[in-house]
């Protein structure tokens, strides 16, 4: 059985969307993933198919309800342990680590809700996850399912051509990349970087380095902070830190 997407939302056309294209696309025409798209609005109640209702104790908006939400839920086939996770800006960070215990299970289960979002207690009942993809505001939870799902499905067996594109990249070891050239050596003025035409490899991977922990103290001082404190031995480039 491959990996499953079952994904809960107003808007099913939106799926796989992006993800039909490309890796991602590829990977789900042979087979590697599943895309199971559910639309809650079969699950809505009444004449109208309702999904939402005023929130108890006034505001603007609607909020989605529980047993709309929960029936949904159950709908899905009960895959042993796949996590359900719900897309919301009031969420906790999205991040690598999450991506990966993802894809380490039998797939994901995730619930796009509207802006004024779902009730609490199917969150509570159905220990949901709520992860936010930054701190903006989508105009709903299914572009940040369209981004959870391309960074697992990069991640399943297969999908990625060698394995080495899976280690040197951004937040493997916590650092951002380093940056890239390739030809013309020199453009509008501007040369390569001598180093990387030497063809020295200790050179250059001390000089990626060196790039990476630059780009990293500069851009992403949370990052360089925590890689400072996880680090079990310092780096050869310490020295530099400002
Ligand atoms: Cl997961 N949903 C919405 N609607 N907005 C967001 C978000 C999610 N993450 C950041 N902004």
């Amino acid at each position: 059985m491959s990996w499953t997407a079952s994904i809960l939302t107003l808007f099913p056309d939106m799926f796989p969307g992006p993800l039909g294209q490309s890796l991602a696309g590829r990977a789900l025409e042979n087979g590697t993933w599943n895309c199971d798209v559910r639309d809650l609005r079969a699950f809505g109640l009444g004449r109208h198919n309702a999904v939402d209702d005023t929130p108890f104790g006034g505001g603007a908006g609607m909020v989605m309800r529980p047993d709309v939400v929960e029936a949904a839920l159950e709908s899905v086939s009960r895959h042993d342990g796949a996590p359900c996770v719900y897309l919301t800006p009031r969420g906790r960070p999205l991040s690598q680590a999450d991506i990966r215990r993802y894809v380490s299970g039998p797939g994901v289960a995730l619930l796009c809700g509207r802006y004024e979002g779902v009730d609490e207690r199917v969150l509570e009942e159905r220990s949901i996850e709520q992860v936010s993809i930054g701190d903006y505001v989508l105009s709903g939870g299914e572009t940040a399912a369209l981004v959870l799902l391309d960074a697992c499905v990069r991640l399943l067996p297969g999908v990625m051509g060698s394995a080495e594109s899976g280690v040197e990249e951004s937040f493997s070891d916590g650092l951002l990349e380093y940056p890239l050239y390739t030809r013309p050596a020199k453009w509008k003025g501007r040369a390569v970087p001598d180093i990387l035409l030497s063809g020295n490899h200790a050179a250059i991977a001390r000089w990626r380095r060196e790039q990476s922990e630059k780009a990293t103290r500069e851009r992403r001082p949370d990052l360089w902070t925590a890689h400072l404190s996880h680090a079990s031995r310092p780096s050869v480039h310490e020295g530099h830190s400002s």
